[in-house]
């Protein structure tokens, strides 16, 4: 029983763990994309560590599953292909660098935007690899590209 009052939330239903391909594959291919339960997502394989999220860039609904993996301030990010923003594969942070405008002589640091990417849980069982969607209850920005008009794109990988 949830005391937040998610429990009714229509969006709660359907959040068992879905069957999306073979371990084999996406070691080949590095990511792959399924709908699960109505909702479109992109699954990484990256560095022997398997990460999931919403399809579509909370930003303007860039498809992240063509854009590249790189590094920054050590986390390994997805960079949008629409307009670069970085996204981290593990907690769907979005990283951005800050300068200090009264202290040129300063390095930029990066910082986070905190949540922006909702990030779903997968699981390898035999070989199979699952999605299990978040059921976290907070609002995240990515949501609103992972449904309604929005929900299902044409996608291909
Ligand atoms: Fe992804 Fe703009 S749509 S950065």
């Amino acid at each position: 029983m949830n005391l937040d009052g998610s429990a009714q939330d229509p969006e709660k239903r359907g959040h068992s763990s879905v069957c999306v391909g073979r371990e084999d594959d996406i070691k080949k291919s590095e990511r792959m994309t399924a709908v699960v339960h109505d909702r479109e997502v992109v699954i990484f394989y990256h560095r022997g560590e398997y990460h999931a999220m919403d399809i579509r860039c909370y930003h303007s609904g860039g498809p992240l599953h063509l854009g590249d993996i790189e590094d920054f301030d050590g986390r390994p990010c997805i960079v949008c292909p629409w307009h670069k923003y970085k996204i981290t594969l593990a907690t769907g942070e979005s990283l951005y660098q800050s300068i200090n405008p009264k202290d040129p002589s300063a390095k930029p640091k990066w910082c986070s935007k905190g949540i922006k990417q909702r990030i779903h849980t997968v699981t390898v069982d035999n070989g199979n690899i699952y999605v299990t969607l978040s059921n976290e209850p907070f609002k995240c920005d990515s949501d609103f590209y992972a449904t309604g008009d929005f929900k299902v794109i044409k996608s291909s990988s």
